[in-house]
């Protein structure tokens, strides 16, 4: 039997909308019909690059009948909770730009309305579809790192600066999917410092702290005012070091046979405990340079058409909403944890 074609509406085009645009139009089972902007010129430039689908400004429009079976968000942050829960409402199936919503009230509202109306509510953790990352995880589930102890990120860059959402909601609700989607938890507890220099109550740089089952801890720094585009994890366990830097476009993963460790070279009560280091071998594995917006787009087409589970989910999601608005809350509190 032949498969369905889903149609698609991508609403909101702005900077990284046409980039969903150009991936669904290269996908098999897929026909993007409607893109929506309520900004006109936005509309023009991705109908110069991508004449074909239809254009609105109002997303409503595009909601409403059954010409369309699914949607990708690609507005603001702020507008995502209102503008899911009319695609969710309307029976579309939904793939939302990250972070799911600001709160992870309205995140857990979100999965709850997914669920009774039996729809695919999947998120843009990119990251989650990344193949330098997907080698890093099987590296971790294989046991080769051994415990992990800690995890630390950073991710700077200047600009693009947003108006709606603090620095750690855009580009560390990246970092944390990471963090959840490695240790397949989420934090117990989080804490956060940072300064908004350029917009009163808009934080552009924060530094957060997570704390994860297992005595695993984790960090990332985060900022929009930094001359330099930085996106690097190092994972700390004890057996091996792995570091992935997403801005290496051939070897992005590093395994480090380093470490360090006791000796079983001290004497016993009141002696010194030998501590020894180890330096070996560094491991650069073979990592697939597919686009991982396409693997994550492709993945959502998997999922609307059943032949394959969501991956990051509405539920996955709600977990870095909730590790968010925790950070926020400790922003406010000048770095006090905030227990989850
Ligand atoms: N996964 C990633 O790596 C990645 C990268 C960039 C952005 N993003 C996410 O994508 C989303 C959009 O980011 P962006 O950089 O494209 O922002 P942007 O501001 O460049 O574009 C947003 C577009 O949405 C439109 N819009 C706003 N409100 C609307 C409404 N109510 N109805 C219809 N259109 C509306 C605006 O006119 C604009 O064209 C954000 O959630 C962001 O976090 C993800």
């Amino acid at each position: 039997m032949k498969e369905k074609e889903i149609s698609l509406g991508v609403i909101g085009v702005g900077h990284w909308g046409p980039n969903h645009v150009r991936n669904f139009i290269g996908l098999p089972n897929c026909r993007v019909a409607v893109v929506a902007d309520s900004n006109k010129e936005a509309l023009a430039r991705v109908s110069k690059q991508f004449p074909g689908p239809k254009t609105v400004q109002d997303y409503k429009k595009l909601l409403a009948g059954d010409a369309i079976d699914a949607v990708v968000v690609c507005t603001p942050t702020s507008t995502h909770y209102k503008i899911v829960r009319g695609a969710l409402a309307a029976g579309k199936h939904v793939l939302c730009e990250k972070p799911l919503s600001e709160t992870g009230a309205q995140a857990k509202d979100l999965v709850r309305l997914a669920k009774a109306k039996k729809r695919v509510l999947m998120v843009g953790h990119v990251f989650v579809f990344n193949p330098g990352l997907l080698k890093v995880k099987e590296i971790i589930d294989s046991g080769e790192t051994g415990k992990i102890y800690y995890l630390s990120a950073v991710r700077t860059n200047l600009g693009p600066i947003r108006t709606d959402i603090n620095v750690a909601y855009d580009l560390a609700s990246h970092d944390i999917s990471i963090f959840n989607f490695l240790l397949g938890k989420t934090p117990l507890s989080v804490s956060a410092s940072g300064m908004a220099f350029l917009q009163p109550g808009i934080e552009d740089v924060t530094f957060i702290s997570l704390r994860y089952p297992g005595d695993v801890i984790a960090s990332v720094q985060t900022s929009w005012l930094n001359p330099k585009k930085v996106r690097q994890l190092t994972v700390v366990g004890s057996r091996k070091m792995v570091t992935w830097d997403d801005l290496e476009l051939v070897n992005p993963v590093a395994i480090y046979d380093r470490g360090a460790g006791l000796t079983g070279d001290y004497r016993g009560y009141g002696e010194f405990l030998r501590i020894a280091t180890w330096d070996g071998e560094v491991r650069l594995p073979k990592v697939s340079p597919e686009e991982p917006l396409k693997v994550q787009d492709r993945a959502f087409l998997d999922a609307v058409l059943g032949r394959a589970p969501v991956r990051s989910s509405g539920e996955f999601a709600a977990g870095v909403v909730e590790a968010l608005e925790a950070a926020r809350k400790s922003l406010r509190r000048r770095g006090a944890p905030v227990e989850l």
